[in-house]
């Protein structure tokens, strides 16, 4: 522990990382970057959930995650079938019953809305091109589909946050 603060004193005196055995286990030098910067100022919009809700589309977003990387798993096997089973029932238009997501839209705003449908829209469309790559083979294709699901992603968490 003694090394580790002294570690950290001397990253945040702007020396370099100490080398030596030690050095290694520093692993968070990015932390002393953002002590010495000031954080952007945060401009998503932040939305109001009741609380149970916002639990549970934190775990829905985790599963989110999740299905992305298990698609991509599929994918590296050549398994095109289950990567658009998993798109299409964890975040595609198939999976709207199972987040709840009738009851959660009424507290988003309708730009949140709209990124919503979007990733659902574009998640189905994903499914659809996996499975005619099962067909063709076309991996190239699938990744594009699976980056423009990706994007969706990035674009709600870019403008709105619940907590
Ligand atoms: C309609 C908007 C929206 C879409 C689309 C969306 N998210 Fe989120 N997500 C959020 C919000 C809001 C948060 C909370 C962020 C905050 O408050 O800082 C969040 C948080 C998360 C978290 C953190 C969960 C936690 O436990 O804190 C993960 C992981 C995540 N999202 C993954 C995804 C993935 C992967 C996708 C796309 C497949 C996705 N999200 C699509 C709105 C969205």
């Amino acid at each position: 522990m003694k090394f580790l603060a002294a570690a950290l004193v001397a990253i945040l005196a702007g020396c370099a990382a100490p080398s030596g055995e030690h050095a290694a286990h520093v692993h968070q030098p990015s932390q002393a970057a953002v002590i010495h910067t000031a954080p952007a100022a945060d401009t998503r919009v932040m939305v109001q959930f009741p609380e149970m809700l916002r639990t549970h589309t934190l775990a829905n977003m985790r599963d989110h995650l999740l299905a992305l990387a298990e698609i991509q798993d599929q994918l590296a096997r050549g398994a095109y079938d289950r990567a658009s089973d998993i798109a299409e029932q964890r975040l595609g238009m198939s999976s709207l019953g199972l987040h709840g997501a009738h009851d959660v839209a009424k507290f988003m705003p309708q730009g949140m809305q709209a990124a919503g449908t979007a990733m659902h829209r574009s998640a189905s469309q994903f499914a659809i091109v996996a499975k005619d790559a099962s067909v063709t083979g076309d991996l190239k294709g699938s990744i594009a589909a699976l980056a423009r699901v990706s994007q969706t992603c990035v674009a709600c968490h870019a403008a709105y946050r619940i907590q």
